[in-house]
């Protein structure tokens, strides 16, 4: 199978609406990367999603809505959500929720937790899909398990394009990294940082919002430490480069890529996935990255760096 490359048009997006609801695998742009998408209600083809990234079946997925009326019908919802959603979607922003009883979204989604993660996507070619299909979209990350994620749709194609059916060009993804992603199944708390902050969500709900670290690491079962990782071992905080090491530069420093010579944290964010695909395609044994410093969207570039940089697992 070779994926077939479909265009924002009314026709390819008419295809990719029809593969989602045969049950077929097609990969969509989103604003913060790209996502491997299936019908969440149907068994077969979210399992398709897992056997297509050889991804562990203990890490669930987070199920992609067009409204908000979609997400009440899969999650308990609550103020908090309800405020949240209304700040902040559509946009970079999941939330995990209690799974309604009658939701109907297979059991391998949520890798048989009581919760659900869901967000409404803003990129605009993920909106015109989602109202096509009229279903809820499952999707990871269209990258094979562990590796670093994709941005841009050459991206998609080099991982997974012999595995699904299509995927739908919607040109670089612009936010870059992954959505920010909050537990809001009990006390306020972030599982994954991203573009939308703690700092914006705490003053959004008037409350603190717990870190992963203080909280039950059970809430977080997907949070795998080496993630990201490219062929390369990865070396973080460079201040000098060594003989042979491939430089990735934050701000004025001589180097090989630059995810921002201003130092600008929103254009490395955007930046970061696909400079390190282009470095670990050359081939280095060793990719040196200058230090990215944390805060607002330096906080989400730095976790997921040290995560790219963690010793890997198996
Ligand atoms: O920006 C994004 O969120 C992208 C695009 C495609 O939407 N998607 C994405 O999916 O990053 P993925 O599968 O690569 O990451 C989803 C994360 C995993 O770490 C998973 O463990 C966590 O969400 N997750 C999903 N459901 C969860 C739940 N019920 N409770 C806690 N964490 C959950
Ligand atoms: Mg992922």
């Amino acid at each position: 199978m070779t994926a077939k490359i479909l265009q924002d048009s009314p026709e390819g997006l008419d295809i990719a609406a029809q593969l989602l609801r045969d049950g077929a695998l097609v990969a969509l742009p989103t604003e913060t990367v790209y996502g491997l998408g299936a019908d969440a209600r149907n068994d077969d083809a979210v399992a398709g999603i897992f056997a297509a990234k050889a991804r562990p079946g203990f890490n669930p997925l987070i199920v992609h809505v067009h409204d908000i009326a979609a997400a009440q019908r899969l999650v308990a919802w609550s103020p908090e959500a309800d405020r949240l959603a209304r700040l902040f979607w559509p946009g970079p922003l999941t939330l995990v929720l209690p799974l309604r009883r009658d939701a109907g979204v297979s059991g391998l989604v949520t890798a048989g937790l009581p919760t659900l993660a869901v967000r409404m996507p803003a990129h605009p070619v993920a909106r015109r899909l989602l109202q096509r299909a009229g279903l809820p979209v499952a999707a990871p990350s269209a990258n094979r398990s562990g590796q670093i994620s994709p941005t841009r749709v050459d991206h998609v194609c080099a991982g997974l394009g012999d595995r699904i059916a299509a995927v739908v060009d919607g040109g670089p993804c612009g936010v870059g990294l992954e959505s920010t992603i909050l537990g809001l199944d009990g006390a306020p708390t972030l599982l994954r940082p991203g573009a939308v902050t703690r700092d914006q969500i705490a003053a959004a709900l008037g409350q603190p919002v717990l870190h992963r670290r203080d909280a039950d690491t059970l809430n977080a079962p997907g949070q795998l430490r080496s993630h990201y990782a490219p062929r390369a071992r990865v070396r973080l905080n460079a201040t000098d480069w060594a003989q042979g090491e491939a430089r990735l530069g934050f701000g004025p420093v001589d180097c090989d890529l630059n995810l921002s010579p201003s130092g600008d944290l929103d254009e490395a964010a955007t930046n970061l996935f696909a400079h390190l695909h282009r470095l670990d395609a050359q081939g280095a044994a060793v990719i040196a990255v200058s230090p990215v410093p944390h805060q607002g969207m330096g906080i989400a570039i730095n976790d997921r760096l040290s995560r790219a940089a963690a010793p890997r697992e198996g």
